[in-house]
């Protein structure tokens, strides 16, 4: 396991509409949350004040934006996207090999560039859906296959399930980076997301870092349930 401290293993999702309410959240978590992801919904309304806000308050950046597009395209998209001076960084491993070498060539050439994570198979789809768009192989092998094309191509890791992550450390070693979305404590709500683990699980599976979202936004006291959630990542890493 990577020597990361136990509450930077946690990456809170700021999946909310606006700057303001992204403000009270940064004010309300930065106190033990030192990781925050601004994916799509946020970066669409508020762009990239969203990162200089997070960093103001102390705490780095996941930018969740997913990328997938022609190889120049979206080298030139993680270029502007450094520029921000996130820690992650990501994009769809299905967009290739091709694109995700050149991704990863054009990252390497900057000062201190963030990370670059490969999307596997989204945590909400089921075996039936990946089938109904002509996946036929299953979820497990198409992650392993997905994420063996990625490393090879130079990424610096990927977005899997925790349910997945033993497996891919088991069969690809422990030099790259897990990041693990549909992470469900025991005592919250599953909502769409289906391969679904623990905190303590998704860290016992090899995951480097989780990403929590409305478990913690949607709890009564989201602070508190943040740091139940470290608490059980400091169990799984002790
Ligand atoms: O609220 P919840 O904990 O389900 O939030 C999970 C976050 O992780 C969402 O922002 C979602 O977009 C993101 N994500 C995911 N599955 C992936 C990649 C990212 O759920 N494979």
């Amino acid at each position: 396991m990577k020597k990361i401290k136990p509450e930077e293993r946690l990456i809170v999702a700021l999946d909310v509409p606006t700057m303001a309410q992204a403000a009270k959240w940064l004010k309300k978590l930065s106190p033990v949350v030192k990781h925050f992801k601004v994916g799509s919904e946020l970066f669409t309304a508020a762009g990239p004040e969203t990162l200089k806000k997070v960093n103001s308050a102390g705490a780095k950046v996941f930018l969740d934006l997913k990328f997938f597009d022609i190889p120049n395209t979206m080298a030139s998209a993680l270029e502007s996207a450094a520029a921000l001076k996130p820690l992650l960084v990501n994009i769809h491993a299905l967009s290739g090999p091709a694109a995700i070498a050149h991704c990863a060539q054009s990252l390497k050439k900057l000062k201190n560039p963030p990370k670059l994570l490969a999307v596997t198979i989204l945590t909400s789809f089921t075996e039936q859906e990946l089938k109904k768009i002509g996946f036929s192989g299953g979820v497990e092998k198409t992650v392993l296959r997905l994420c063996r094309m990625a490393l090879d191509a130079g990424a610096d890791g990927v977005v899997a399930s925790p349910m997945e992550a033993a497996k891919l450390r088991r069969e690809f070693g422990d030099y790259f980076l897990i990041v693990t979305p549909g992470v469900r404590p025991a005592w919250s709500a599953k909502n769409d997301q289906q391969r679904i683990a623990t905190p303590l699980d998704a860290i016992k599976n090899g995951a480097d870092y989780i990403v929590v979202g409305r478990p913690i936004l949607g709890a009564p006291n989201p602070l508190k349930a943040a740091r139940m959630v470290i608490d059980e990542i400091e169990e799984a890493c002790s």
